[in-house]
């Protein structure tokens, strides 16, 4: 895909999630579709979330994308050190900022970003998760390679996907240009090995997938 198609494509999901951000996203979405797709999905995607509490023991947090913040501030409010979450939409971001004062989380930061150019440092951060994002954003090598570069060695990413996999059906050479949602979480998996990271634990409900992967420590 050409990228000027590519920054159009990523302005207009960007722009669908910023007018939903406020009022449809959580009804309709999370608490509608997520289910309806996902199976149970969401009370697993809140075990990741105590999950990356115990493992990042303290140490900084990035969830990407993080939406309206439904799965994080939970993640916030157990965590003792800093959570950062970020969105494309910037109507997303508003909203975590507006969840974050409701809730007086001052350890949870937001900000806009793309998950392709993430404006971090390599391994700035312990944990990242990245809750049922990655099949709506094109691209799915460049998200996986900005959430392992930004992570520490030896830290964690819990990753969630809810996808149809029609790419079980197709030769390998089509597959690689299928919108992320339409690929298995085998090769989401698979794309996040490519970006450097050891696969620890692969869980399935209904069409979701739910992986955590580790970036080696360096010696
Ligand atoms: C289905 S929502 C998931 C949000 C949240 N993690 C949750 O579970 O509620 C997908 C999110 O991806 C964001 N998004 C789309 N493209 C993105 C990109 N290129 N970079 C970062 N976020 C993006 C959307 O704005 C939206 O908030």
């Amino acid at each position: 895909m050409k990228g000027k198609v590519k920054q159009i494509i990523k302005r207009a999901i960007g722009g669908f999630y910023s007018l939903v951000a406020s009022k449809l996203y959580e009804p309709l979405i999370v608490k509608r579709a997520f289910p309806f797709f996902g199976g149970d999905l969401n009370s697993l995607a809140k075990e990741q979330g105590s999950a990356a509490v115990a493992r990042a023991a303290g140490e900084p947090v990035l969830d990407v994308p993080v939406g309206t913040a439904f799965f994080t501030t939970d993640v916030a409010e157990k965590h003792t050190g800093l959570v950062v979450g970020t969105d494309y939409a910037w109507g997303m971001v508003e909203e975590t900022r507006r969840a974050a004062d409701a809730k007086g989380l001052r350890n949870l930061a937001a900000l806009q970003s793309d998950i392709h150019n993430l404006p971090f440092r390599s391994g700035a951060f312990a944990v990242t998760l990245c809750t049922n994002g990655l099949q709506v954003i094109p691209g799915l090598d460049p998200s996986t390679s900005e959430i392992a570069r930004t992570l520490k060695p030896g830290g964690t990413a819990y990753v969630s996907v809810i996808s149809l996999p029609l790419s079980l059906v197709l030769p390998q050479s089509t597959r690689e240009h299928l919108p992320t949602f339409l690929r298995s979480g085998e090769e989401v998996a698979a794309s996040l090995e490519r970006a450097g990271l050891t696969i620890e634990e692969v869980r399935r409900s209904r069409l979701a997938t739910l992986i955590e992967a580790r970036k080696p420590a360096s010696n």
